[in-house]
């Protein structure tokens, strides 16, 4: 069917909108359309704000900005994952470790969690493209042994929180436009793990259009297609709010959503202690607005964001924006000065969500990332598949949110019981190195009650174990007698254990 005139009211006028701002090849293929194409495409051109766009191109796509670090910038302190390490409670104000009373931490964030005062929030709406597994990232196996999908691991986790606290964990699930469909089907496939339907609420990001990397120019995805990617984990702050989850969460009694990434099959999705702290147990400091988990850098280069503090507040500077020579600057004991890596684990309070949302003046820097995107010769309308980086994503970073808040806090944790991210297909961060990690978190955590597990000669477990969230979520759940009598005395070499 030929396109009607009706779905073309204003075209000279948006031409001309386009071409002023030096983007009419948007509209090229435009007689090559159908009635579909020509509304999608006209929706899209709607939702782009052109008179931001020459500004965003100039500063981010044609230029790069460079990071200004902020006068006077010092590593930010840390309560210690050691709770009786450090200086006490802020007795030394220049001592960068913290110790804290993990019993009144732990007792108040267990007290929110009786009274469904907490939910969790998980950002999956990142392409992967560093994993290059064809699917939500969410549906990727990270079980070593069974495949047990990163999302199941999450939702056991919270369904064992939920049986411990007697209390309902909402879940909010950010997808993209690019996954939502795939996301939401996969649950329903697997019956939501056994969780609650009516308690997991799924969401799309907004998106942004990527851009050429040689010209600035807007990319097309196909002739009535405008290349997009999602805007990045920042985008869930106004998406959060948007989609009206944040209203929802609130009305369903909940003061504190616990952050985390769907990368990572060992996070804690709720740590009891976490939330007292960043709740202001335990005179703790925090204003109870966003908080964050750190682990130790295991050595100046890795690529890690830190945890800084400058005029006051805490902020997360990108390992390539804070100066090497500062990267490895020791303290007297030979530790990591800037030791403070983020792990993307955070609390944040429904209330300092809403205000960020309401504050007209709201907005988050862009971060600028040169990425391989598929799209269409501008000219011809050919596809082209770039082998180098052609185009240029615009994302915006939760963290950079940490700078709103009166006063934030920052807990260390143990990479090995708490991070094993996979983000690359091979190396590290990758599907190997999480399953090693996870492996030797539950060889530990079997090891401490008395499990015999096989080590090879250089002291690493000699088996494979994958631990449900359902039998620990912490050491001690394996001393719960219900747990204990199923565990093996031994896990011999070469063994593969699925507990
Ligand atoms: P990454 O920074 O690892 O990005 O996301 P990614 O897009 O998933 O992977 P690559 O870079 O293409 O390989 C960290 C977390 O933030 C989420 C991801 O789903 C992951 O949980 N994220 C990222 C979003 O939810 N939206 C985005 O726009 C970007």
């Amino acid at each position: 069917m030929a396109p009607t005139a009706a779905a073309t009211p204003d075209l000279a006028a948006i031409r001309a909108r386009l071409e002023r701002v030096g983007h009419g090849h948007v509209l090229k293929f435009w007689d090559r359309l159908g009635v579909a194409e020509r509304r999608a495409l006209l929706g899209q051109i709607d939702r782009i704000d052109w008179a931001a766009l020459p500004g965003l191109i100039d500063k981010y796509v044609k230029d790069k900005p460079v990071f200004a670090l902020p006068d006077g910038v010092e590593p930010a302190p840390f309560f210690s994952a050691d709770p009786t390490q450090g200086a006490a409670g802020g007795s030394d104000a220049a001592a960068l470790r913290r110790s804290w009373d993990a019993g009144a931490a732990r007792a108040a964030g267990e007290d929110l969690l009786r009274r469904g005062k907490v939910a969790c929030f998980t950002v999956a709406g990142g392409q992967g493209s560093r994993l290059g597994y064809d699917g939500p990232k969410g549906c990727y196996p990270g079980g070593a042994i069974t495949g047990r999908p990163l999302f199941q691991f999450f939702a056991e986790g919270i369904l064992a929180a939920q049986r411990r606290y007697g209390a309902p964990i909402p879940w909010a699930i950010m997808t993209s436009p690019l996954n939502h469909d795939a996301t939401v089907a996969f649950f329903g496939e697997h019956k939501h793990f056994g969780l609650d339907p009516a308690h997991v609420v799924y969401f799309p990001q907004g998106v942004m259009a990527s851009f050429d990397r040689a010209t600035g120019r807007l990319l097309m995805a196909a002739p009535g297609e405008i290349a997009t990617n999602p805007d990045g984990h920042g985008g869930s702050i106004t998406a959060l709010h948007r989609s009206g989850t944040l209203d929802r969460l609130g009305e369903a009694g909940v003061e504190h959503v616990s952050y985390f990434q769907v990368d990572n099959p060992i996070v804690r999705v709720v740590d009891p202690a976490f939330l007292g702290l960043h709740a202001g147990a335990a005179g703790s400091g925090s204003s109870g607005e966003m908080s964050s988990k750190m682990i130790a850098k295991a050595y100046a280069e890795e690529k890690l964001g830190l945890f800084c503090r400058a005029g006051g507040k805490v902020q997360v500077i990108e390992y390539s924006d804070l100066p090497m020579e500062r990267q490895r600057e020791t303290l007297p004991d030979g530790s990591l000065r800037f030791l403070a890596g983020s792990v993307a684990v955070h609390a944040m309070s429904v209330e300092f969500l809403r205000r960020l949302n309401e504050d007209a003046a709201f907005d988050l820097p862009y971060h600028r990332a040169d990425k391989k995107i598929a799209c269409i010769d501008p000219d011809t309308g050919e596809p082209i598949e770039p082998r180098e980086p052609n185009g240029v994503k615009l994302e915006r970073f939760v963290f950079d949110a940490l700078p709103m808040c009166r006063a934030s806090i920052v807990l260390e944790t143990l990479r090995r019981e708490e991070f094993a991210p996979i983000k690359n297909a091979e190396g590290v961060d990758s599907p190997a190195s999480s399953a090693r990690i996870q492996t030797e978190r539950a060889a530990a955590w079997l090891e401490r009650i008395g499990v015999k597990v096989a080590r090879n000669s250089t002291g690493e477990a000699d088996c494979v174990i994958e631990l449900s969230p359902l039998t620990a979520c912490e050491a001690g759940d394996l001393e719960r007698v219900e747990v204990r009598t199923n565990l093996p005395a031994r896990i011999g070499s070469g063994e593969r254990v699925v507990l």
